[in-house]
């Protein structure tokens, strides 16, 4: 049994967590999820501004883990590990849940568990659904990633695919943008989209080529479809009508849902997965959600989607990460930096041999 507390900062969500898991069990019990949104701030600007996010952390991540252990009605002696996502993200963003972490554990003489987000992403889906077992599939779709992820074990894991250029929530506010809809775009075109006709606009998936002809069967491209979105939004301003921007919002949330089910679903059973769990701030997505069930139940493959809470930035998933790993007699050095990349198949390289 251990109960650890987490700080994750990598982007624009100071989020501090503590979760004690008992793995004789399976037990993940999430004591207390402070998340303090900085979307407010950031979308006066259209997206994410490094430097802002990091000075916004620095203002909120003590009271933040306050506030989490006075939710949990706990005090520093009942922590048994202090954990902070390390990489992959905003350097800056990073290196302030990173220093809060280490420092915190130095001096209450704790041990510190550096967690990469990818990991801590997919330990969403233990979270909510604790029958899920190893080995599945992850399909880890967000602001910064779109990865088909094998999940062996803690801290074993393939990437099998993911985007060449935008990632899906990327290309969701790149369009939201030509569309003057705001910022972040995933939740107001899934909203638009809703009184939309899906059909009313065909436009191009985008897809990997390989060199021996045809293409890539995981990996996915979404560059193409956001030039040709905004080649038909330049189209349709020109005839002085108002756009369509529900139609437009259906058809292009379209395009990408059955992309992303393709990919999956040919990736699960080229593999044998029984499972596909799903993660990242776009599994809210309402066409994903449809499109991957439909697909995925005539091959009896299971779609986990955490609660929404769960699947966007948090600490509560940064912490199940760093309980398994710690249980594991998996901690780190003092001395570990901020990395703004890092590949999930190098997770262990984190952790002390
Ligand atoms: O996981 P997340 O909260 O942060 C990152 O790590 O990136 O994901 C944020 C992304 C944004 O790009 C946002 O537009 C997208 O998730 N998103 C959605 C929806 N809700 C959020 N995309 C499509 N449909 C949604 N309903
Ligand atoms: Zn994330």
């Amino acid at each position: 049994m251990s109960t650890v507390l987490a700080i994750e900062t990598s982007c624009d969500e100071t989020a501090v967590a503590i979760v004690r898991h008992n793995p004789e069990l399976d037990d993940r019990h999430l004591l207390s999820n402070i998340v303090s949104s900085q979307i407010e701030i950031h979308k006066q600007y259209g997206g994410v501004v490094p430097e802002v996010a990091s000075r916004q952390h620095v203002e909120m991540v003590n009271g933040a883990i306050a506030h989490a252990l006075q939710h949990a009605q706990l005090t520093w002696a009942d922590i048994d590990g202090v954990a902070a996502t390390c990489a992959p993200g905003l350097v800056g963003a990073l290196l302030v849940g990173l220093t809060a972490g280490k420092t915190l554990a130095m001096v209450h003489d704790k041990p510190f568990i550096g967690v990469h987000h990818l990991e801590g992403h997919i330990y969403a889906s233990y979270l909510s659904s604790p029958s899920l077992k190893p080995p599945f599939l992850c399909l880890l779709v967000s602001g910064g990633h779109t990865s088909l992820i094998e999940v062996k074990d803690c801290g074993q894991y393939k990437t099998l695919g993911q985007t060449r250029d935008d990632a899906a929530g990327e290309a969701f506010d790149k369009v939201a943008r030509l569309m003057h809809l705001g910022y972040p775009g995933g939740p107001v075109i899934d909203r638009l989209a809703q009184d939309g006709d899906r059909h009313a606009f065909l436009l191009p998936e985008g897809q990997v080529s390989v060199p021996e002809g045809g293409y890539h069967r995981y990996d996915s491209s979404f560059s193409g479809l956001k030039t040709a979105t905004l080649r038909l939004v330049q189209k349709l301003e020109q005839t002085g009508e108002p756009l369509p921007v529900n139609d437009l919002a259906a058809s292009f949330q379209e395009t990408v849902a059955r992309s992303l089910t393709k990919r999956a679903i040919a990736c699960a059973l080229d593999y044998g997965f029984t499972a596909i769990a799903v993660g990242g701030g776009v599994a809210a997505n309402s066409a994903l959600r449809q499109h991957l069930q439909a697909a995925a139940t005539p091959h009896q493959i299971r779609v986990l989607f955490p609660p929404l809470q769960f699947c966007s930035d948090n600490a509560a998933m940064i912490a199940c990460a760093a309980a398994d790993h710690l249980n594991r007699g998996h901690t780190s050095a003092l001395t570990l930096g901020a990395q703004s990349r890092l590949a999930i198949s190098e997770v262990m390289r984190l952790y002390q041999a």
